[in-house]
């Protein structure tokens, strides 16, 4: 049976602790190749990556898993468009073992999955979903604060068409004694009913026009997508929901400041040299959390 990690929803907490262990156990270890494994997975990756893709293979590769790249699909100039998704589905079914997909549309893998009989990784699609993101950000969180309970998080920017905001309030919403401060332009702030999940535990989400900075100890900074269906931000947005040295100043001794990557300009370069900065830290173990996800939902199902 297929075992897809498409929707942080259907990961459930069991299984979120699960990822966590096994990721700190990859972490640890100092075997180089802890898989015996012919399989094949593809990476079919239809918007740019670097993370996410380079940090898959660099996974597989350390799982001793084999990755092939399907860039694009339209294979002719005379194609009036390019093939469709559930064709390449079909055509890679019998070939591969698992996919690992990023795509551009919110509904894709409704499209897909009836026709996929492999695991399906969604790697970002739309302004949906990024589980394997939100995955790397509690890592990382736990990593640092040794928990996974009770503590303050700001979110920042646009939170609204960030996809790995959206995957990463469900899986929070697993944790108890969390606080989530959004500090977002108001038509920029996450969906109501999103909240309303988080809080169901007795989390609570508070919606601040300005954070009051050092009550934290985790910032997430959520940057401003590169496509924003409601238009272009404005510089005086941008400006408003930067990390500056200024800010980072303010934060409490521990606090440590996230962020996807690619940072595009919503955190200053020279905040890099401060200890809060924790993003490049973030991706750097996002291998350990990528090669836990190989491991679960690809190469044991
Ligand atoms: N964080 C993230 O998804 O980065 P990429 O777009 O480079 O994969």
């Amino acid at each position: 049976m297929p075992h897809n990690l498409i929707e942080a929803k259907t990961i459930s907490k069991k299984e979120v602790a699960e990822i966590m262990a096994l990721a700190e156990e990859l972490r640890t270890s100092k075997v180089s190749n802890p898989t015996n494994t012919d399989k094949i997975g593809g990476l079919l990756f239809f918007e740019p990556s670097t993370r996410t893709r380079i940090g898959f293979e660099v996974a597989a590769i350390k799982l001793g898993c084999k990755l092939v790249t399907v860039k694009e699909t339209k294979f002719k100039d005379t194609m009036t468009e390019p093939e469709s998704i559930t064709d390449t589905i079909k055509t890679f079914n019998p070939l591969l073992d698992f996919f690992l997909i990023r795509h551009p549309e919110d509904n894709v893998f409704k499209q897909i999955t009836p026709y996929a009989n492999k695991s399906i990784i969604n790697c970002g699609n739309g302004y949906n979903e990024h589980p394997t993101q939100a995955l790397i950000n509690l890592y990382t969180i736990w990593h640092k604060l040794g928990r996974l309970d009770n503590f303050t998080i700001t979110f920042i920017g646009d939170v609204k068409y960030s996809r790995a905001a959206h995957s990463f309030i469900k899986l929070l919403s697993y944790f108890k004694g969390i606080t989530i401060n959004e500090v977002a332009p108001s038509e920029l702030g996450m969906q109501e009913d999103e909240v309303r999940g988080f809080e169901l535990n007795g989390n609570r989400y508070k919606r601040l026009d300005q954070s009051v900075w050092g009550k934290e100890d985790v910032v997430y900074s959520t940057g401003f997508p590169p496509r924003n269906p409601s238009g272009e931000y404005s510089q005086e947005i941008r400006d408003k929901y930067k990390i500056t040295v200024e800010i980072a100043d303010k934060l409490s001794r521990d606090c440590i400041v996230l962020n996807d990557l690619p940072r595009i300009d919503e955190i200053d370069q020279d905040v890099d040299d401060l200890d809060c900065a924790y993003y490049f830290k973030q991706n750097e173990l996002g291998l350990f959390v990528r090669m836990a996800i190989l491991k679960k939902y690809c190469l044991e199902s």
